[in-house]
């Protein structure tokens, strides 16, 4: 079992990489594999609305990353979508990563059904309900499974770790990861073969 955690920052290994490393770790505890997916390695473009992607099982444009991140997404088993909140939503690679994906899989339809997801955001201080928001909608538009946790999914800080100083935020990723890995294992046990 395999899940990856997309990090829509546009630095790397902050606090959004931080907060999925947390889930990663509840994961990796259970046996599950896990793969951290870097957008600010990358240039993730919009979409360009030509719905040249129907029936070919991927965007159609292949100069950026986007191709290489969306085919991740179609193999793992479970998908960790994660945003620092850029004025009160997601980031703009976030998004242009939903909105290719969004049209991918409606004009190839299951691409992402059953999946396990979870939606994640950093934020300093306001925006974090929209982000977990606009995350989980592309999910829940796709056949995905969400996964919940005791808060919604933000944990509060600026700097690069300052949001391992809430506790409390912490304390809900690796609720979320032991969630996830429980769903994981139970998905497992009762799949048709
Ligand atoms: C372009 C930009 C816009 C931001 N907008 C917001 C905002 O609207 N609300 C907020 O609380 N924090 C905002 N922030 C702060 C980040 O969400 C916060 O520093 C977060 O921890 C960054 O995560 P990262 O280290 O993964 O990039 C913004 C930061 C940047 C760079």
């Amino acid at each position: 079992m395999k899940v990856i955690g997309i990090n829509g920052s546009s630095r790397k290994d902050g606090n959004t990489a931080i907060i999925i490393n947390a889930v990663f770790e509840e994961l990796n505890k259970a046996g599950v594999d896990t793969e951290l997916i870097q957008l600010a390695d990358m240039d993730i473009q919009p979409c360009r609305a030509c719905f040249a992607c129907k029936g070919k099982g991927n965007c159609v444009f292949k100069g950026d990353g986007f191709c290489q991140v969306f085919s991740r997404m179609v193999e793992a088993d479970g998908i960790i979508l994660g945003s620092p909140v850029y004025s009160a939503d997601v980031s703009s690679k976030m998004k242009a990563l939903l909105d290719r994906g969004g049209v991918v899989v409606a004009a190839n339809p299951g691409l992402l059904k059953h999946k396990i997801g979870a939606s994640v955001a950093a934020v300093r201080r306001a925006g974090g309900m929209t982000a977990v928001d606009t995350m989980n909608h592309f999910m829940l538009n796709k056949e995905m499974i969400v996964v919940g946790s005791t808060y919604w999914n933000m944990v509060y800080g600026k700097d690069i770790g300052d949001v391992l100083k809430d506790d409390e935020g912490m304390a809900n990723m690796r609720n979320l990861g032991q969630n996830m890995a429980w769903i994981l294992k139970n998905q497992q046990l009762t799949s048709p073969k």
